[in-house]
């Protein structure tokens, strides 16, 4: 059964994330959507969504007066922001103050992540994370936390560093066997919308993962539907990771970067990982596979369109 959610105001929709949940949301039935965008910005490219029913309201997370006016009316809502600390943890606060003021029964903070309680994963990064959490369970506002592990557009990003199919080279510490969980970004999306209006959900840090996979796996799925030969670099052992992972602290990389890298580096260290998928409690989704997005993404260009680099030039 579900609450008598209605009104959900979401908060970073014109991001890479953001525009999926939005897209998810809209397909919910019962759900009048509302939109921050920022005046200015790249929301303004939203303005013709207003025509689907969407409330596109003006503000920004800097400035308290306009969220306290985005808040009225609204049942839940759901952040999906990314920035330096200035957003992503004091602007997400004043998110939850706001919310807090006017009655809001459902707050999803801007997670969609490994799992950041475990203390070791990600360092800065993940702590900005956990702030956050914190903050929402202190404050008495009805919340529900969604993991998902790396999203798999993240995770195959050269951003990760870990594969750059590009240049036909695969990086990997260890043995390339080491499990890390990937879910599909309209996956996520499609979670959240299913749980932001479920009673249950109320109180709950929910996983979800789309598929667990390893780098050998992908390179091998890779290799077999496009014929390219990727060639394989160890970096190190999982313990040079680990290592590396405490020396790269993350302040002053930028915040797309550290969350890619740190998304699929941190499992590969064994830091993160998911360990109980609430999957089976929402069985209307059928998640994609790490192969599904895989052939999504490569089967439509033929090898014969592909420019595969000899490898004695690669780096
Ligand atoms: N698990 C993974 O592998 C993974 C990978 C990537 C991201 N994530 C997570 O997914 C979430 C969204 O990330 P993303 O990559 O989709 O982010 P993104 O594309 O960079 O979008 C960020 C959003 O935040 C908004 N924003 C920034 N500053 C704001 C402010 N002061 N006031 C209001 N809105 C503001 C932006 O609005 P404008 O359009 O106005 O700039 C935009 O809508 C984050 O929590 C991130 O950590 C997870």
């Amino acid at each position: 059964m579900d609450t008598d959610i209605t009104h959900v105001l979401l908060v970073g929709g014109t991001g890479r994330f953001g525009g999926r949940l939005a897209s998810a949301l809209l397909a919910r039935p019962g759900i009048h959507l509302h939109v921050l965008v920022r005046p200015g910005t790249r929301g303004d490219a939203l303005r013709g969504v207003a025509e689907h029913g969407v409330t596109l309201v003006g503000g920004t997370l800097d400035d308290m007066r306009s969220l306290d006016s985005a808040l009225e009316g609204v049942d839940a809502v759901v952040s999906a922001v990314s920035g330096p600390p200035e957003v992503r943890v004091e602007g997400q606060l004043r998110l939850l103050d706001s919310a807090r003021r006017h009655g809001v029964v459902r707050f999803i903070p801007s997670d969609y992540s490994l799992d950041y309680t475990d203390a070791d994963a990600g360092d800065a990064f993940m702590a900005a994370h956990r702030r956050v959490a914190d903050a929402v369970v202190k404050s008495g506002v009805p919340h529900t936390f969604v993991l998902c592990g790396a999203f798999m557009e993240t995770a195959l990003s050269p951003h990760a560093q870990v594969f750059d199919f590009a240049r036909g080279v695969v990086s990997y510490w260890g043995t390339g066997d080491e499990p890390f969980d990937v879910t599909a970004m309209a996956d996520a999306a499609r979670w959240v919308a299913e749980v932001v209006v479920d009673p249950h959900a109320a109180g709950q840090r929910l996983e979800f993962v789309g598929d667990v996979t390893t780098v050998n796996d992908v390179a091998a799925l890779y290799e077999a539907l496009t014929g390219q030969r990727l060639r394989r670099v160890c970096r190190g052992s999982v313990e040079d990771l680990r290592r590396q992972l405490v020396r790269a602290r993350p302040e002053g990389a930028s915040v797309q970067a550290s969350s890619a890298h740190l998304s699929v580096l941190s499992q590969l260290a064994g830091k993160g990982r998911l360990r109980e998928p609430a999957n089976a409690e929402y069985t209307r989704l059928r998640p994609m596979t790490l192969r599904d997005f895989v052939e999504a993404r490569w089967r439509r260009v033929p090898a014969s369109a592909r420019v595969t680099l000899p490898l004695a030039s690669q780096p």
